[in-house]
């Protein structure tokens, strides 16, 4: 795209997050707007045009997307349905944001990058962690070399008691492709790439565990639970990572766990000539000087527009100008095939070899 016209969205998926993309972008009104907006429940999707002053309520997602009037599409659905409608979406030319996980799973990340090369369509995936200032402000120091080699990172995120949605399609395989693994490990493992400088992932040792969720326990306050449905995703995985390049990465994740953790998505950075730690809203340095242990805290200022609304820019300044977005379709795909061999490597007890083949 080109010119200063705006860009043209429709919402597929007017839920939780689908309304938080419509907060954010709302904020971008100057080179964007919502033309169209659907949802399987299509009150839900009204009440939102509503609110947001929406022309169009499109009876389904492939009217959506057939609509002359749409550049891009944000898809903000469950995870079984990314891979069919971001499908539909770039093969119909349209630009795509899609929520994470990008697929529901191996399979499904692969096929959606295949499209994706062959349409040269714009494809990102919603990963707002990177967009914070903490991070982006770790990441400028790595690049000035302050932290030295990084050759090794830990991430995580250990809710104690953070099971979302019991019986929803969160907690459901077939559905969500899994537990805390690919609802809030993606977003680690997608931040700590991101610090470590995009390393490509070689194998994979992992072990997952399901002890809360089958007894109804470890219940979360995010999502209504439906106690007549179906749990049968992991809600603990410890995970190692080994990179091309020799450097290492280990990922540990709950939904719920008897731990004394702080509930705080963290990432822990060594490097040759200095360390940085996030954990929740905090930040700091670490390093030696005068043979003593240093540590420099960060602080986000107060009026920070936040990671969302940078994440938005993004989007929409890659489909204006063709560049690829920092969350591409490929470290989509890289984000898959760790989950997935996580699984496979806790169900073999090996390690598992990462398969890139297209
Ligand atoms: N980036 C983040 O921080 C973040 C946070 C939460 C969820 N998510 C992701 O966002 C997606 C949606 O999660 P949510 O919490 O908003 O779920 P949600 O259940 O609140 O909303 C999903 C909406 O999609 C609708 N829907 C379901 N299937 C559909 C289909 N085929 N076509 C059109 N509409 C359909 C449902 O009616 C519902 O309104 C998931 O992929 C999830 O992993 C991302």
């Amino acid at each position: 795209m080109s010119g200063a016209a705006k860009i043209r969205i429709g919402l597929i998926g007017a839920g939780n997050i689908g309304n938080v993309h419509l907060q954010e972008f709302s904020k971008l009104n100057a080179v964007c707007e919502f033309v169209a907006i659907t949802d399987a429940y299509l009150p839900l999707a009204e009440q939102r045009a509503k609110e947001y002053g929406i022309a169009n309520v499109s009876p389904s997602p492939e009217a959506l997307i057939a609509r002359d009037d749409v550049d891009a599409v944000i898809i903000a659905v469950p995870n079984d349905a990314h891979a069919p409608l971001s499908i539909q979406a770039l093969e119909a030319g349209k630009h795509v944001l899609l929520e994470k996980p990008m697929g529901l799973n191996t399979a499904a990340a692969k096929e959606i990058v295949r499209v994706q090369q062959r349409t040269g369509k714009t494809l990102m995936v919603a990963h707002q962690m990177r967009w914070d200032w903490l991070p982006l402000q770790v990441k400028s120091q790595i690049e000035r070399g302050e932290l030295g080699k990084i050759y090794a990172a830990k991430t995580g995120w250990n809710r104690r008691k953070g099971i979302p949605g019991w019986g929803t399609w969160f907690t459901q395989y077939e559905k969500s492709g899994g537990g805390p693994l690919i609802d809030i490990g993606v977003h680690m493992l997608d931040l700590a790439f991101f610090l470590m400088g995009e390393p490509k992932p070689v194998s994979v040792y992992g072990s997952t565990y399901s002890e809360f969720g089958p007894r109804k326990k470890g219940i979360g306050a995010w999502g209504k639970p439906d106690w007549n449905g179906v749990y049968d995703v992991e809600d603990l995985a410890t995970a190692m990572i080994k990179m091309e390049d020799g450097t290492s990465l280990t990922l540990d994740v709950s939904w719920a766990v008897h731990m004394d953790t702080d509930n705080a998505p963290f990432v822990h950075l060594m490097g040759a000539d200095g360390g940085a730690v996030l954990r929740g809203n905090e930040g700091k340095f670490l390093t030696e000087r005068f043979d003593r242990t240093v540590d420099i805290p960060l602080h986000a200022p107060e009026d920070d527009e936040g990671g969302r609304v940078r994440l938005s820019r993004h989007f929409l300044d890659c489909v204006r100008t063709g560049a690829t977005p920092w969350t591409s379709a490929r470290t989509g795909l890289r984000s898959n095939l760790i989950i997935d061999a996580i699984y496979e490597s806790s169900r073999t007890g090996s390690e598992v070899k990462l398969d890139w083949s297209l």
